[in-house]
């Protein structure tokens, strides 16, 4: 795949391996921003989640990784934004899944109950797996309340 803009949000329980996806993201050649946050203080993650969905909403942003304790507040901040399908993500497989049928553009992962390597296998897999189309793309055309 293209090497895309990346844009990277934690909370400080996903802190950790945030600054774990940015040196493998460095290493693999890929632009990032990260919109934070920037230490292991208690802090609320919608604020960060808010600024990585504006920020792909926007164009600024290709893709996400977004990372808090269990993943799922993150998440659950970033689906309310029209142009994010964020998926939580604790398998290469589920990465993978997330990519081919619903066209995620946001990996979440739980930062407290994944390893380091896994959660790179999955960065890997997410970034270079392609949407399939067809029968899941009526799918997510369906996803919007309307
Ligand atoms: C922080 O303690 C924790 O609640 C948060 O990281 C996340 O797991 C919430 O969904």
């Amino acid at each position: 795949m293209e090497k895309i803009m990346i844009g990277l949000a934690s909370d400080h329980a996903g802190y950790p391996l945030k600054e774990q996806v940015k040196e493998w993201l460095s290493a693999k050649g890929y632009a990032f921003t990260d919109f934070g946050t920037n230490s292991t203080d208690s802090c609320d993650y919608p604020e960060f989640a808010h600024a990585l969905g504006n920020a792909i909403e926007q164009g600024e942003c290709k893709m996400g990784i977004a990372i808090c304790g269990t993943g799922n507040g993150i998440n659950m901040s970033l689906n309310h934004h029209a142009g994010i399908r964020g998926a939580l993500c604790w398998q290469p497989e589920i990465a993978e899944l997330a990519r081919q049928h619903n066209d995620a553009n946001v990996l979440v992962m739980p930062g407290r109950f994944i390893d380091e390597a896994t959660a790179k296998k999955c960065v890997d897999t997410f970034l270079d797996t392609a949407f399939e189309g067809g029968r899941h793309q009526r799918r997510i055309d369906a996803i919007p309340v309307k």
